[in-house]
Parts: structure tokens; sequence; C-alpha cells
């Protein structure tokens, strides 16, 4: 039985098989949940994803997780909001599906979201999370491989838009 869960924390202190990082197109690090990651990675997370050339919107990439609790971190491009109509939310929704597919691949069975694109790329974030909500909700209709899936929100506007969303389900 697979279980959609929601928490409020610093995504580097979960305790769960891969952590996915919102990442940039360079693989090169940056702020926000990228930075966090990074930092409580250590230096080896670069210079593995150096060697990866680079990232797609929309697309995932995997490592290891080194410092961090979880073995894996996922990489993945979120869309930069420019409006809506520069298929944004296709992006968005592609970003969780080839995530939970590598998490798969990787016999991952537990998998923590930060709430991608909704920082420093400014998607709207009620939107984001209903992409979010509705991809993984589809997703474990058929891959039953995964027990876990844990919406790790920093801030409280983010946790409390989750919380009423899947108050609702
Ligand atoms: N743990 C969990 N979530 C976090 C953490 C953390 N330690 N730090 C920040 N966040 C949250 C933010 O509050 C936001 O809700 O991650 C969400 C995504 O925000 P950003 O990190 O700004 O990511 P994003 O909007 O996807 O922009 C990506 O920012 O850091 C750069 O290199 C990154 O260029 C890329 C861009």
């Amino acid at each position: 039985m697979s279980a959609i869960e929601l928490i409020q924390s610093d995504i580097t202190q979960l305790e769960v098989d891969v952590i996915v990082n919102a990442a940039n197109s360079t693989l090169r690090g940056g702020g926000g949940v990228d930075g966090a990651i990074h930092r409580a990675a250590g230096p080896r997370l670069l210079a593995e994803c150096i060697k990866l050339n680079g990232c797609p919107t929309g697309e995932a990439k995997i490592t290891d997780g080194f410092n961090l609790k979880a073995r894996f971190v996922i990489h993945t491009v979120g869309p930069i909001w420019y409006g809506g109509d520069s298929h944004e939310s296709d992006q968005l929704a592609s970003c969780y599906r080839k995530s939970l597919s590598l998490a798969v691949e990787n016999n991952c069975t537990s998998i923590a979201f930060p709430n991608i694109s909704t920082g420093v790329y400014d998607f709207p974030k009620e939107l984001a999370a209903n992409i979010a909500i509705r991809e993984v909700q589809t997703f474990l209709v058929t891959n039953k491989s995964i027990s876990k899936v844990l919406f790790c929100c920093f801030d409280s506007e983010n946790y409390f838009i989750y919380q009423r969303l899947l108050d609702k389900l």
C-alpha cells in the first residue's frame, strides 16, 4: 500500500531512499533547496553532477547521496514560470513523473519531493501543488513498488496548501 505523506522540514534531514532536488539545468548547484542539498551532501555531489553534463527542464538525473541520510539524490529541473503559456505545467508534471520513474528504476521505495519551481522559479504554489499531487497519485496507481512519497514543505504557505489539498483526497 503506497502512502502519500506531508511534512514541514529541511529535506536534507529526511531518512528516505531518495530526495529530489529542484536543480537548474547546469546541475552545478545554486541557492534554495539546491544549495542546501549540496551543502549537506558535500563536495563529492558537485563532482558527480559535473559528469552528468547538465539536465534539460522537465527531465531528471540521479546521483549518490554522499553525506546525506538519503542513499540517492534525484536532480530534476523545474520550469521557470513565465505566466503559464509556455507549457510550464506540463514541464512541472514531467519533473514528478521522471523523478518517480527514476526512483523505481533504482529500487527506491521511499522518496521525498520539495516544492519544485515554487521558489526562485516563481511557479504559483497552489497550481504546483495540484500538479504534484495529481502526478504522484496517478503514478502510484500503476507502480506499487514505492511505499512512501513524502511532500516536504519548507515554508508554511506550501505546507498549508498541501494540507488542504491532501485532506480532500
Ligand atoms: N528543504 C526543503 N525545501 C526547501 C529547502 C530545504 N532545505 N530550502 C528551500 N526549500 C523550498 C523552498 O521554500 C521552495 O518552496 O524549495 C522550494 C523550491 O524553491 P527553490 O529552491 O528556489 O527552487 P526553484 O523554485 O525550483 O528554483 C530553482 O533555484 O536554487 C536555485 O539552482 C536552483 O536555479 C535553480 C532554482
